[in-house]
């Protein structure tokens, strides 16, 4: 069923007193996290969010928790209040982008289920968008949620795409075949050279939509790796390296990227130019394995679009693992 949006006038008339209401942080906190870890447990949310993870044990005045800065991320959301407890939780993130809000941490406790509270918390994170100028909301869900996707849906928010979340570790990676006969490569794959990285950019964003980038769309100078950038990156433990593959006029047709930082899974990246698709992912991603395989023996981490089924078999051969497929949504708020 597809609802209409109400204006705000019928909004504040359908509002129950214990309706949704700003969360206070100097009181609430610690309930909501008791509602997340009691909605979500160890697993994460659509939105790849786990705040406050291995902060339990409640003891110290609810006040002080508004204190710890994770507390902030909560601070533009809405809770559900019934029977003198939080039963109910949604949060809206800002991000770079003004008029680009993410809602995340949606949640209602399973006795309090199919009473309209999400929706009523979720019309409230829209009413304070608009508010807040806001022209679009963006969230994540799991693919297989479908509670959430058709709250979501029937709130008019359209799916942008699946996004698969694959992990392993780099001594569990196989190593795959390279070539295929079908590719000659005229050029060898080689680093992206320092001064492409606005057409690396260009490339990117054609071959993913950057809205499907989470939580922030690619920066433009994500692939400018110049001098500074690497200094600065040697110097906070991070290393990225960029591979590309070029075509007969020396354009740019993929690109392979390995981002690391200390203490966290290498992530990488695979990026093909449309035309080509089909024939670079199983050498570029030949050489990310190869690659990985010189670099500190952690976990790896890629998310890939869930329509591109080559490029899923040939992860599936490397013995990559999929951990989860989530559902990107928006909200156009001008169409309101
Ligand atoms: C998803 C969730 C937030 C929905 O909360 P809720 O308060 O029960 O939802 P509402 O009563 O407001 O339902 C609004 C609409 O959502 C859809 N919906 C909600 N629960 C549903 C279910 N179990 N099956 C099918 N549709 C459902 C329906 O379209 C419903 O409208 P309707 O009742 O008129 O048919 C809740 O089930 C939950 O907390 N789930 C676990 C956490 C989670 O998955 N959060 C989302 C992370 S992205």
């Amino acid at each position: 069923m597809v609802i209409s949006i109400p204006t705000p006038a019928q909004r504040s008339q359908k509002r129950r007193p214990d309706g949704p209401r700003p969360i206070n942080l100097n009181k609430d906190v610690p309930q909501v996290i008791k509602l997340l870890e009691l909605v979500f447990g160890h697993k994460l949310g659509g939105d790849g969010q786990h705040l406050f993870s291995g902060e339990a044990g409640f003891t110290q005045p609810a006040f002080l928790w508004r204190l710890k800065p994770m507390s902030n991320k909560l601070a533009l959301g809405y809770v559900w209040e019934e029977d003198g407890r939080i039963v109910g939780n949604a949060t809206l993130l800002a991000t770079r982008r003004k008029d680009r809000f993410l809602v995340v941490n949606v949640a209602v406790h399973p006795d309090y289920r199919r009473r309209g509270i999400a929706r009523g918390l979720m019309l409230a994170l829209i009413e304070l968008t608009q508010a807040k100028h806001g022209r679009e909301i963006l969230l994540q869900v799991v693919k297989d949620n479908e509670p959430a996707v058709k709250l979501y849906a029937d709130l008019r928010f359209k799916t942008l795409g699946h996004m698969t979340v694959w992990s392993n570790n780099v001594s569990r990676l196989r190593d795959i075949e390279s070539s295929i006969s079908s590719y000659d490569p005229v050029q060898p794959i080689r680093e992206l050279p320092r001064n492409w990285w606005r057409a690396a950019y260009q490339l990117d964003a054609r071959a993913l939509p950057l809205n499907l980038n989470w939580p922030e769309p690619l920066p433009h100078d994500a692939y400018k790796l110049n001098f500074w950038r690497r200094m600065d990156n040697f110097l906070n433990g991070r290393h990225a390296e960029v591979w590309a593959t070029t075509n007969e006029a020396n354009q740019l047709t993929g690109l392979a990227s390995i981002w690391s930082e200390w203490g966290r899974p290498h992530q990488i990246t695979l990026r093909v130019h449309p035309a080509w698709q089909g024939l670079l992912e199983r050498p570029l991603l030949a050489k990310v394995i190869r690659r990985l395989r010189y670099l500190p023996r952690r976990s790896i981490r890629l998310e890939h679009p869930d329509s591109d089924k080559l490029t899923n078999e040939l992860l599936r051969e490397a013995n990559f693992q999929p951990r989860r497929t989530l559902t990107h949504m928006r909200l156009d708020i001008t169409a309101q």
